[in-house]
């Protein structure tokens, strides 16, 4: 039962900002991305080569996500003098949107990257949701990666997690009685 799935991998799944290793990702896993998503009125979209470099025409930079660890995509090497080696991404990157941009829509794009991220949580395979290049780049991405066709509501980072190192922690999270008024309880 799909619902039973999801739901025993909520307590998996986590925010994991480290780079990702270099091994693709089944086609069939993507396809089954975009399935899940349509099921719930969103949709995925994989940022292909080529769309960066439309984005890099029109943005007048490449597409850059950088995570609260410092990890950037698209792949590329970083080096430093404090570092010992370049630190390299091999996520995939996917925009998660919706054909409508109103309140509606805002839901079933959560419902939509829910579904996918504890998809691959199930997967085995490694998630990080970002919005913050969105904050900027929300109408190129719009036009150049979604075609003009759906809204942009978040950027999902998914790929194999590294295979040396400790997985980062469970995200600690408030009592529900402090996020619910009493009399919705
Ligand atoms: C809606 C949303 C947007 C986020 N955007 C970013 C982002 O732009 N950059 C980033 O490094 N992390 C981003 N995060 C990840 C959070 O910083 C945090 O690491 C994470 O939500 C921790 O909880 P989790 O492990 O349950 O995902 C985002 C998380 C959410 C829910």
């Amino acid at each position: 039962m799909l619902e039973k799935s999801l739901r025993d991998a909520i307590t998996e799944r986590r925010s994991d900002d480290r780079p990702y290793r270099m091994r693709p990702i089944p086609a069939g896993y993507l396809s089954l991305f975009r399935e899940r998503a349509a099921t719930l009125g969103g949709l995925v979209q994989l940022v292909s080569d080529t769309d960066r470099e439309q984005l890099a025409a029109y943005a007048g930079s490449p597409l850059m996500v950088t995570c609260a660890s410092g990890t950037r995509w698209p792949p590329v090497e970083i080096g430093s003098a404090e570092m010992e080696a370049p630190v390299v991404d091999h996520a995939e990157l996917f925009v998660a949107g919706t054909p409508g941009d109103d309140a509606l829509s805002r839901l079933r794009a959560g419902e939509s990257i829910s579904a996918v991220l504890l998809t691959a949580t199930n997967i085995g395979l490694a998630t990080c949701l970002l919005t913050e290049p969105l904050e900027s780049r929300r109408a190129v991405i719009r036009t150049e990666v979604l075609g003009g066709t759906a809204y942009p509501h978040a950027l999902l980072r998914v790929g194999w997690a590294p295979d040396t190192g400790a997985p980062p922690a469970v995200t600690s999270r408030c009592p529900v009685e402090d996020l619910v008024l009493p009399e919705h309880q």
